[in-house]
């Protein structure tokens, strides 16, 4: 695909199809990921992607926690409530909140948490994770991976959802994904074919104009 398709094609997806999702997909996905720039080369990313019977698991345990009132998130990169973000931020979360009635409706956000207990029917979920003592530096590192595995998928057809949502609960996921003592996941991206006709999948992002985010000094 052309690249400014696929740069214009990837969106948040919330809502996948029951359609599996080939291993050698998911190793060429993550093989051009790899090319993403790291610091001095440090290459600090470790993946590890959950699919079939283990992700069934991991989805269930998710729903259990979400439901249960008394757990909160212990996410490796603290939550952090909407309020305190700077007020250019909170302005354009809020256009999105009112742009998602908009387009879904009222219960917009009923149908997110649905959606969330679900894992969104991810067929595969990318973990990525990073050493426990890391360098800042090496989160820029893992958002320069993270797109290039949004915009690989959306070039094989696959739709994706980086989420916060994956990475909720820390300690369960460690457990599920094995992962050795010395690494934290950072992050989750599902990944899957997308259900054209749930009515999540209505959401649309805009984004503010250039000139909000753009300076060129001369
Ligand atoms: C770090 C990060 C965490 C996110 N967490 C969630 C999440 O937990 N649930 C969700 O529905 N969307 C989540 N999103 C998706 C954003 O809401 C979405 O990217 C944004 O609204 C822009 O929409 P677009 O990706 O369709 O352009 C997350 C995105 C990022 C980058």
């Amino acid at each position: 695909m052309e690249f400014e398709k696929v740069v214009m094609n990837r969106h948040a997806s919330r809502a996948f199809t029951d359609q599996k999702i080939d291993s050698t997909v998911l190793e060429n996905i993550i093989r051009l990921a790899q090319k993403a720039p790291s610091w001095v080369n440090s290459q600090p990313v470790q993946v590890r992607i959950a699919t079939g019977t283990t992700l069934e698991k991991m989805r269930q345990d998710h729903a259990q926690l979400n439901q249960d009132t008394s757990v909160h998130t212990d996410s490796v990169i603290p939550y952090r409530p909407k309020n305190e973000w700077d007020d250019r931020s909170q302005a354009n979360m809020n256009a999105w909140f009112e742009g998602n009635i908009e387009h879904v409706g009222i219960d917009w956000r009923l149908l997110t948490t649905a959606a969330a207990d679900e894992m969104y029917q991810a067929q595969a979920v990318v973990y990525l994770s990073l050493p426990q003592d890391y360098s800042e530096w090496s989160l820029i590192d893992l958002g320069a991976f993270s797109q290039n595995i949004m915009l690989a998928a959306a070039d094989q057809g696959l739709g994706s959802l980086p989420a916060f949502e994956f990475v909720k609960y820390a300690d369960a996921l460690r457990t599920n994904l094995q992962l050795p003592n010395d690494q934290v996941p950072i992050l989750g991206i599902g990944l899957g074919y997308i259900d054209e006709a749930a009515a999540i999948n209505k959401i649309q992002a805009d984004r503010v104009s250039i000139d909000q985010i753009l300076t060129i000094l001369k």
